[in-house]
């Protein structure tokens, strides 16, 4: 197994591995570099659906079935992030995966089936990083503070669409996932890094704070965290593999592909209810 080190802070590409087939010793070395590098990438990893179930399994228990995205007909579990001729992709947010839930994921193994020949790359940000570069004042500032979580962004996307009542599919089971109110700064628990752990489509509010005031703190943190240095960018092919540390990053889809078809399989294991 070769690790080489891509981004200032984080990301790595793995190469000399078969996802398929992983020993007891590569799985262990592979989980150091996933918690050291917080996203690893792959290249050509033919993987089955049950080779990707299984590689995910390593991780932890699976998350329930998506309550919004598409899956694949055959498995619940394998969520489809497709765009093709006529059905482009909706616009992308910096986004950490389902922080609207209780316990947000603990990590996410993205295969890519098929991507267009140019463009269509992912970047993750370290928030770790982030976080650390914030001055001593603004970090005990922030260590008091909670903020609100929401799913309002996936209403009136893609992955909505109108019930017979002519009401939005995601606004009615967004019912089932009311805001959550979690702490600003959260402690990795298998690092034990402090992690500023906001992202811009889900954390709607400073907690008690006038709206005004809220977003425009938040606004400087998205801003903060928007600076190259702490981002990985990388370049899909058919076949390639991410897995990312969801208690530490946030992601972006660049969306400058048209409709060029672009599909990927995504498993996603469950975090830690301390989160
Ligand atoms: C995701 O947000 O899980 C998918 C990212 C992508 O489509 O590049």
């Amino acid at each position: 197994m070769k690790i080489t080190p891509l981004g200032d802070t984080l990301g790595a590409q793995v190469d000399n591995i078969d996802l398929s087939q992983l020993s007891e010793a590569e799985f262990a070395a592979l989980y150091q570099a996933f918690l050291r590098y917080k996203v690893l990438f792959f290249r050509e990893q033919p993987l089955s659906t049950d080779n990707h179930v299984a590689l995910a399994k390593r991780f932890g228990e699976l998350e329930p079935p998506h309550p919004f995205f598409p899956h694949l007909p055959d498995n619940e579990q394998v969520v489809v992030i497709e765009t093709s001729r006529g059905n482009p992709p909706s616009q992308s947010y910096w986004h950490t995966d389902m922080t609207w839930q209780a316990v947000p994921p603990k990590c996410s193994v993205l295969h890519a089936q098929y991507v267009p020949e140019h463009g269509g790359d992912t970047i993750w940000c370290d928030m770790a990083a982030v976080w650390a570069d914030l001055t001593d004042k603004e970090k005990i500032e922030l260590r008091e503070l909670d903020t609100i979580h929401a799913l309002h962004a996936v209403e009136g996307s893609r992955y909505d669409h109108q019930d017979a009542d002519g009401q939005s599919v995601v606004s009615k089971r967004a019912q089932d996932y009311p805001p959550i109110r979690r702490a600003m700064v959260q402690t990795h628990p298998e690092t034990g890094q402090e992690v500023l752990f906001i992202n811009e489509q889900f954390t709607r509010t400073i907690a008690d704070w006038p709206e005004a005031d809220s977003q425009q703190r938040l606004a400087t943190l998205f801003s903060q965290a928007r600076q190259s240095k702490y981002h990985v960018r990388f370049r899909w092919q058919k076949h390639s593999v991410a897995i990312w540390d969801n208690r530490a990053t946030q992601h972006y889809a660049v969306t400058d592909y048209g409709d060029t078809p672009r599909r990927l399989h995504r498993v996603t294991v469950q975090g830690e209810r301390s989160q």
